[in-house]
């Protein structure tokens, strides 16, 4: 049985932000109430895409779909983005940022879905969890998110 791909980058992706959130919960407040200069994250974000582009080249186009080949890249891709953003005083992950990667993933992993990738439906009490805790997660992190900033404001 094969693994659906993307629903193990949506998992990582979810996995890094649960980090990120408890890192920065734990000693990030005062950075959060500096103003995210959108701008700026806006500006810095296509350097990581570039980068990333440059790495996936590296990789046969063939294998673009499968995510051993690629997963130390996304990686090194996501941690770019949050580094761009935290440079630019933004909170990370961000609408913003987020609207990026996802064009990202549409521009490698567009014909991930089902034809490139062979694979079968794996059995549904494998399949639900997948698909239903990166959906749980990014609930649990938009609220996080949105009660953060709240808490933020009340700082400044
Ligand atoms: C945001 O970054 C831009 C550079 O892209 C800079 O020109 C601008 O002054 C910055 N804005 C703030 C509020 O720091
Ligand atoms: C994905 O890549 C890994 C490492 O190169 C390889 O071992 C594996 O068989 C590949 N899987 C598929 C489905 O091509
Ligand atoms: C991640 O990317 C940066 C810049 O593109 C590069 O310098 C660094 O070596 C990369 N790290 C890994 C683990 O590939
Ligand atoms: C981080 O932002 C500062 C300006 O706020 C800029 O001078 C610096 O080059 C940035 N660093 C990186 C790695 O982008
Ligand atoms: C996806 O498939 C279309 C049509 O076959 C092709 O033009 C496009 O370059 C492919 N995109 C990627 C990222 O492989």
């Amino acid at each position: 049985m094969e693994t659906p791909a993307f629903w193990l980058v949506q998992l990582f992706l979810c996995l890094l932000w649960v980090n990120h959130v408890m890192t920065l919960g734990l000693g990030g407040a005062r950075h959060q109430a500096i103003v995210c200069n959108e701008s700026l994250m806006l500006e810095k974000l296509p350097t990581c895409g570039k980068s990333f582009e440059e790495m996936m080249k590296k990789v046969d186009s063939k294998k673009w779909c499968n995510l051993t080949e690629f997963i130390m890249y996304y990686d090194n891709f996501t941690q770019c983005t949050e580094h761009e953003a935290n440079n630019a005083s933004c909170f990370w992950p961000n609408p913003l940022a987020e609207h990026f990667i996802t064009g990202i993933h549409k521009q490698f992993f567009s014909n991930c879905t089902s034809e490139e990738v062979h694979w079968e439906d794996p059995p549904d009490e494998i399949l639900i969890p997948l698909i239903l805790i990166p959906v749980l997660l990014t609930g649990a992190m938009i609220t996080l998110v949105v009660w953060c900033s709240k808490r933020s404001d009340i700082l400044v």
